[in-house]
């Protein structure tokens, strides 16, 4: 959701702050700006749209001041208007806050304050918490901080500065990301790693009740209630490099041609040859405890919740365990049955969806296990949970996710795998399990070389399309929604993913000569169901574009066009299908001029729920 900068040093605030924001900007783009303290005052400067605007408005009157907190909004409250546009600031106009996350209760804070004599000029429950603490104001941030955030419910990652403490800025956290970025005698706030890698690699990352403040000599946590709170210093590993986009026209192909390479990172360290099973210390559980795992619930949303189907393939296929998927936002508000007996493993790039968080809260209160399988390192979630795997897929900007997809898929095997081995699988299926997934980043380049292709594809099916149909049977039916969701989120044409054979129990009255259909059918277990379902969408005009593996001249004949990908194990398949139909939405979204990296209404960590 929205992106959070601040800064308190000897540089100048200003262009520190655009700069971060440039980096934060696939949080949220609805609209930006920027506030600067200095000895005359406070500046602030906001625009509606992307940032791009902001950098207009300001052109060269960049604000002079070192102090300063700058902000990039995914409406929550208000249409996405300058006035609603963050920084707000109190009644005072000397006060100004940056907020991410959702005040539950502003209706009744604002009313009150209106009694008060209290006027805002926007909509959102933001300039209702910046009043607040205005109203609590008495020459000391932090005080008043501390004071508004006792009467407020809901999520917040915040940050305040005063125009009457030039050497003061104030942060705060419950339920929304925040760090704080440690360097040579500079301080920064943000609300993810990204602004910070150009200045500093030490973080220290923020725990929920936790309010920081930040001066000229440093900086110390402590909680709402005034107890000083002593935080470790955290080294990134993630360096700028890897937050560029490295001459690739966006975001979304780097990371889609990264994928070699970010699976290696996954795999890496991980798989135990000889005994033909992984080594997945990160869980912390003993052999023991996995094998007397009665359950597995996997929760998670969008994306991250498709490879979690796809590990519930896996998992009841290889290991025997019963397991079901939950998307988070359900899971976490019915009444889950799970005990102490049920390992409930949550999935998350950015490791700070809030569904998702609190499904993994929910089942921590109810006895269960929880395990991460996350990407982002020390994110909430991977804070939270009992053990896990990090992904290491490196930083994934593109809001459509791609490598972290791959990568979660191949986490789930590794988890597959030991689970499997403690129970049921030999040693020699184990090593041709391992075997089969080392040889998987080779035949991801063998897909990669051929993008041209996929580009031919997409512009002689789907470019002009209003609609499209994506099937898939088995372990692939995840495959198909995941390639319906990539590309609806980029392309914003209609598509549906659906399990091949329930096509005709609806979808196919949507079937005609304008519809797309991609099939995903390599040859396993239900090639020849898949084979019959191609023909009933031919008999009915659809236009049927098929991945297959090389050779399959049965579907050749039958498709309008095929693609062929390796052949690698049925289980693992969706690691390989899936890159084509990454491919095939991102060449769809440019031949359409859509904006990949940034697509309308979404925002790449969404922290509210
Ligand atoms: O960071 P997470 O993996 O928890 O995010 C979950 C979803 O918000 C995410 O996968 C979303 O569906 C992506 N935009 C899909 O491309």
């Amino acid at each position: 959701m929205c992106g959070i900068v601040g800064y308190i040093g000897p540089r100048q605030a200003a262009e520190l702050l655009l700069e971060g924001l440039r980096r934060l900007e696939y949080r949220g783009y609805d609209s930006s700006g920027i506030a600067v303290v200095n000895g005359h005052g406070l500046k602030v400067m906001k625009a509606a749209g992307k940032l791009s605007m902001l950098e207009q408005q300001i052109g060269d009157r960049m604000p002079s001041g070192t102090l300063g907190i700058g902000h990039t909004r995914w409406a929550t409250h208000g249409a996405p208007t300058t006035p609603n546009a963050h920084p707000h600031t109190d009644q005072s106009g000397r006060i100004a806050i940056i907020h991410n996350g959702i005040i539950e209760n502003s209706t009744s804070i604002r009313k009150a304050l209106e009694a008060r004599g209290h006027t805002f000029k926007s909509e959102t429950d933001t300039e209702v918490l910046a009043h607040l603490v205005g109203e609590f104001y008495q020459g000391d941030l932090e005080d008043a901080v501390a004071q508004a955030l006792r009467d407020v419910d809901g999520a917040y990652g915040l940050a305040f500065i005063s125009a009457d403490e030039p050497g003061v800025l104030v942060a705060a956290r419950k339920g929304s990301p925040l760090l704080v970025g440690v360097g040579e005698n500079e301080w920064f706030v943000a609300s993810d790693a990204s602004p910070l890698l150009q200045h500093t690699r030490s973080v220290v990352y923020l725990d929920d009740g936790e309010l920081v403040v930040l001066t000229r000599d440093g900086y110390r946590v402590r909680n709402l209630q005034s107890t000083r709170i002593s935080k470790p210093v955290n080294q990134i590993d993630w360096d700028l490099a890897m937050v560029e986009r490295n001459g690739y026209p966006h975001f979304m192909l780097k990371e889609i041609c990264e994928q070699p390479e970010s699976l290696c990172n996954t795999l890496r360290g991980h798989l135990l040859d000889d005994e033909g099973t992984s080594r997945v210390h990160g869980l912390n559980l003993s052999d023991d405890e996995l094998k007397q795992v009665g359950r597995i619930v996997i929760t998670a949303c969008g994306t991250s919740w498709h490879s979690g189907l796809i590990g519930e393939y896996m998992l009841e296929e290889m290991a025997r365990v019963p397991v079901e998927v939950e998307y988070a936002s359900e899971f976490r508000y019915r009444n889950p049955v799970v005990d102490h007996r049920t390992l409930v493993i949550g999935i998350s790039q950015s490791g700070e969806t809030a569904d998702t968080l609190a499904a993994i809260r929910e089942a921590k209160r109810r006895g269960a296990r929880t395990v991460g399988l996350v990407n982002v390192v020390g994110s909430t979630i991977a804070r939270e949970v009992d053990g896990g795997i990090y992904l290491h897929a490196g930083p994934e900007v593109g809001v459509a996710s791609t490598k972290a997809f791959t990568s979660q898929v191949a986490a789930l095997a590794l988890v597959t795998l030991r689970v499997a081995r403690l129970r049921n699988l030999s040693i020699l299926q184990g090593r041709q399990f391992i075997e089969a997934l080392r040889r998987l980043p080779e035949q991801i380049s063998e897909i990669l070389d051929r993008t041209s292709e996929i580009e031919a594809l997409a512009d002689r099916f789907l470019k002009t399309t209003s609609n499209a149909l994506y099937l898939g049977r088995g372990v692939n039916f995840p495959v198909a929604l995941e390639g319906a969701l990539k590309l609806k989120e980029i392309s914003y044409i209609h598509a549906e993913g659906y399990p091949a054979a329930e096509m005709k129990h609806g979808p196919i009255a949507l079937i005609d000569e304008n519809m797309p259909v991609v099939f995903i059918a390599p040859r396993d277990a239900v090639h020849s169901k898949i084979v019959s379902n191609i023909e009933e969408v031919k008999a009915r005009g659809g236009k049927v574009i098929a991945l297959i593996n090389a050779g399959d001249t049965e579907i050749e004949r039958l498709a309008d066009a095929t693609f062929a990908i390796p052949e690698t194990l049925d289980l693992l398949t969706p690691i390989l299908t899936s890159i084509p139909l990454q491919l095939l939405s991102y060449y769809v979204a440019v031949a359409r001029g859509c904006n990949v990296d940034q697509p309308r209404n979404l925002a790449k960590s969404v922290t509210v729920e």
